[in-house]
């Protein structure tokens, strides 16, 4: 099926079910919680959904460890609430991507139940073995570590071997290079493709294929053996199978979370050519400031910043873009680039800095109404594994370091992008009527979605209007992108430019008020301010002084 790249017009809305509205009261979201808020979506003008896992799961990393890909996870709800959801998605418009997590499965899985049971079980080449070092074979093969601390081989007493887990324990690997499991994966996408569903959001995809002989990685204390599996030796074929058998039989779209694709290769993991995937999220610009891999947070540089934004831009036309500043693995964009007494101009100067770039914007459930980090985020209020295991890590080995830990978690947890979505100012925020499963964050009283919806100058309408916007508009589709002053540590300025029409972005950073002077090539040119984060930005573009994280528009 020729495919029609409908994400090239999309705006998709990340939802983390089980923080986003709860239906029955047991404090976590659920699938007919998200169905009582189609309509609320659809106001907003989003015009696709990315759900995060909705699978069977034993929840050792919140859905991100399946043990049934063909069900929903019993807290979430059941396969006809989701059938209601997706039809109710479709009848308004609203595509529906999901989460697809397939570099591993859950230990709970079936497959996995079988693998481990005997050395000669029919499923035990789906998962990726390995005789242990040492006199007694209990050392594991080799220095790899899981991205979630610690080592990344399990010693299985059962069979006298180790598995690999790149990430949780209760996250075994699977192994690509047997045809068997490729078939899998393919049988599952296609499976949900019959049922509706218009593309993937492909889960660390970038990890599937590791070197076979498992030599030990560069040393690194926080994260090793990266060289020897991310794009690893059979990744572009495994994934070209993918769209080959499955993807691209459908009008779909698939995006790929892609550690380890930067700028320089780029290019071979997403151009139209080379039929793999459509478009990846990139992790340059978020780990210039930090990542949750690595503990301690990094200083925010706008030139790093608009440097990898620009160079992304400057891929040939058949390569596409994804958009995004939060999602459900990284603290919220406020306050990381830029002070909250500010919020509201923060946020606002974030959207349009974002959304006026070419390709697929996305928007991470409370995005759109400026939800913030915990002002202070206790060890009982930790839910995420990864948190959770630093900190009792570090106590219990290097108690001296737990004030630092304590520091880098409070600013950069998962925890903070998880907490409960902030619906009104009843108690738990209208997420749930009973107990929330996690804290929701006390700021809810101010920040909260009835509150943002009344506010025609807040948050909220920004965005519908953004989205608005951006519907149809073919210079922010297509046009070229040009960046100015590519040095300036405070505005970013930049163009677009299609048939001879231009939008010229400039979009201060700093809490400071700083000079803006014209390029000489614009000076004296015709413009018209069309959106800005100020009721009185000055009309045309001009020299100006611009206020604490002033941004606007103008079309020339
Ligand atoms: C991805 C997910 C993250 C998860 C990990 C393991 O990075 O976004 O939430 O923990 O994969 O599946
Ligand atoms: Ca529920």
């Amino acid at each position: 099926m020729a495919k029609t790249r409908w994400y090239k017009d999309a705006i998709i809305y990340q939802i983390y079910p089980r923080s986003f509205c709860d239906s029955n009261g047991d404090g976590i979201g659920d699938i007919r919680g998200i169905i009582s808020k189609l309509d609320y979506l659809k106001e907003l003008g989003i015009n696709c959904v990315w759900l995060s896992p909705c699978y069977k799961s034993p929840n050792d990393d919140n859905g991100y460890d399946i043990s049934n890909y063909r069900d929903i996870m019993d807290e979430f709800g059941t396969l006809e609430d989701w059938q209601e959801m997706i039809d109710g998605m479709h009848a308004r418009g609203i595509r529906l991507i999901m989460d697809l997590v397939v570099n591993h499965t859950s230990d709970e899985h079936e497959w996995f139940k079988q693998a481990r049971s005997s050395k000669d079980n029919p499923y035990r080449d789906y998962y990726i073995w390995h005789k242990g070092k040492g006199k007694d074979g209990r050392k594991p093969p080799n220095n790899w570590t899981s991205r979630f601390t610690g080592s990344a081989w399990e010693y299985d007493e059962k069979t006298g071997e180790f598995y690999l887990h790149l990430f949780s324990k209760k996250q075994p690997d699977l192994n690509w290079d047997n045809p068997k499991v490729r078939q899998e994966v393919i049988d599952i996408c296609n499976y949900w493709f019959e049922k509706g569903v218009d593309g993937f959001r492909c889960d660390v995809i970038t990890y599937i294929s590791k070197d076979k002989n498992f030599p030990d990685g560069k040393f690194n204390p926080a994260i090793c053996g990266d060289e020897h599996f991310v794009i690893g030796p059979h990744y572009h074929e495994y994934i070209h199978e993918l769209n080959e058998k499955s993807w691209s039989l459908y009008d779909s779209l698939t995006v790929g979370e892609a550690q380890g694709i930067t700028i320089d290769n780029a290019f071979d993991a997403v151009d139209e050519s080379r039929e793999e995937l459509d478009c990846v999220f990139t992790f340059e610009h978020q780990t210039q400031v930090d990542s949750f891999l690595t503990t301690v947070p990094k200083k925010f540089s706008l030139v790093k910043w608009k440097k990898i934004f620009s160079s992304w831009q400057s891929l040939p036309e058949t390569c596409w873009n994804s958009l995004y500043i939060e999602n459900h693995d990284y603290p919220r964009s406020l306050p990381r680039y830029g002070k909250l007494k500010y919020r509201v101009k923060v946020a606002k100067m974030l959207a349009i800095s974002i959304n006026f770039l070419r390709g697929t914007p996305y928007i991470y459930q409370g995005q759109e109404i400026g939800m913030t980090n915990f002002a202070n985020l206790k060890r009982k209020d930790y839910k995420d594994i990864v948190s959770i295991k630093i900190y009792d890590t570090v106590k219990k080995f290097l108690p001296v370091f737990l004030p630092i830990v304590k520091w880098a978690l409070n600013k950069k947890a998962r925890d903070h992008a998880r907490a409960p979505m902030q619906w009104n100012s009843e108690p738990n925020a209208g997420f749930t009527t009973g107990k929330p499963w996690m804290a929701v964050n006390p700021n809810y009283v101010d920040i909260n979605v009835e509150q943002a919806m009344e506010d025609k100058n807040g948050i909220w309408h920004f965005y519908k209007q953004l989205n608005e916007f951006r519907k149809g508009n073919e210079i922010i589709r297509n046009g070229t992108y040009k960046q100015y002053y590519p040095k300036d540590r405070n505005v970013w300025m930049y163009e677009r430019e299609y048939e001879g029409k231009k939008y010229v972005v400039i979009a201060s950073y700093t809490d400071k008020e700083v000079q803006f002077v014209v390029p000489q090539e614009l000076k004296g040119k015709e413009s018209k301010l069309v959106m800005s984060n100020y009721a009185d930005c000055v009309k045309t573009l001009s020299d100006v002084t611009l206020r604490p994280y002033e941004a606007m528009v103008y079309a020339l």
